[in-house]
């Protein structure tokens, strides 16, 4: 292996460092900070990372207030929890766990939830004020990945940025954060998906190239430009035998070959996964921080 690995597991032990002492203070003010988490249904991906966050949240003095709750959970009885967890008054924020069962209106549900505890930035009026450049939370992965480039000492300022993936969680928001006007901003960018024409002639000509498509060998070694900055978001499980839990996880990016020609890379797990819980403990803090 040739790349240097961008280790996102030890960026975000560093920051959480940061955040517990922040924590600290904010309590010794009277305010815990305060998140309420929401899933729904048996997705193990999604009780997974709903343990994490709660082990984070505990592990940096933040409250958390688990909510889960079975598969035929009803809209309304959704909608009603939410309604509750807006009024709580130790609650600064709100994540409900995506997906959602299919009989429950995604939309109506991140519409329920208040923008001024909406800490995966999700909420309509957020997205707004992230396109128009406005203060606001900014959704945990792409912020995360931000991060953890800038703190790895990579400059993205006129880099010119390729995404495979166009999701509203992933690839659409870190196009718009990727392209403001700012130190984590300013590269070029450039957002491929399943209808793109000749997607390898595209992440070529990434200088930094992000993987967010949710499929396993999306990226191959001949995709890649040789010193690129190989930045691996998906998440998949793979059935393997030889593990005592029967899989194992692998990203959207050929590991193996990429790391070979890659600058940089992300594994995983340890890359960005640890970087998305580590900003919403962020936006957790702020949140509880605007009521100092
Ligand atoms: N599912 C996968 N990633 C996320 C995330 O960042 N937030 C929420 N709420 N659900 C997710």
């Amino acid at each position: 292996m040739s790349a240097r690995l961008l280790d996102g597991k030890q960026i975000a032990a560093d920051m959480r460092e940061e955040m517990r002492q922040e924590v600290a203070d904010l309590t010794n003010l009277g305010i815990v900070p305060g998140l309420g988490v929401v899933l729904v249904g048996d997705d193990p991906a999604s009780h997974s990372y709903v343990t994490a966050k709660a082990k984070a949240c505990a592990e940096t003095g933040i409250f958390s207030d688990d909510h889960r709750l079975p598969a035929s959970t009803t809209q309304d009885d959704l909608l009603a929890l939410i309604a509750r967890l807006n009024r709580d008054p130790r609650l600064h924020g709100i994540l409900v766990q995506l997906p959602l069962p299919r009989h429950i209106d995604e939309n109506a549900v991140l519409l329920a939830v208040d923008p001024d505890k909406d800490v995966d930035g999700f909420h309509p009026l957020n997205v707004g004020r992230m396109i128009a450049g406005q203060p606001t939370f900014l959704p945990c992965t792409p912020h995360g990945v931000l991060h953890m480039l800038a703190r790895s000492g990579i400059t993205i300022e006129g880099a010119h940025a390729v995404i495979v993936g166009r999701s509203q969680i992933v690839g659409k928001p870190l196009a718009n954060l990727l392209m403001r006007k700012n130190g984590l901003g300013n590269a070029t960018v450039t957002v491929c998906h399943t209808r793109s024409r000749d997607i390898g002639a595209l992440t070529r000509q990434a200088d930094i190239l992000v993987a967010a498509a949710g499929q396993p060998q999306t990226i191959t070694a001949d995709m890649v430009r040789d010193g690129a900055v190989v930045v691996d978001v998906g998440v998949n499980r793979i059935v393997d035998a030889s593990r005592k839990k029967g899989y194992r996880l692998v990203g959207d990016v050929d590991f193996e070959t990429v790391s070979r020609k890659a600058g940089w890379i992300t594994p995983v797990p340890g890359g960005v996964g640890p970087m998305t819980i580590t900003m919403l403990l962020y936006n957790t803090i702020e949140s509880a921080r605007r009521q100092v």
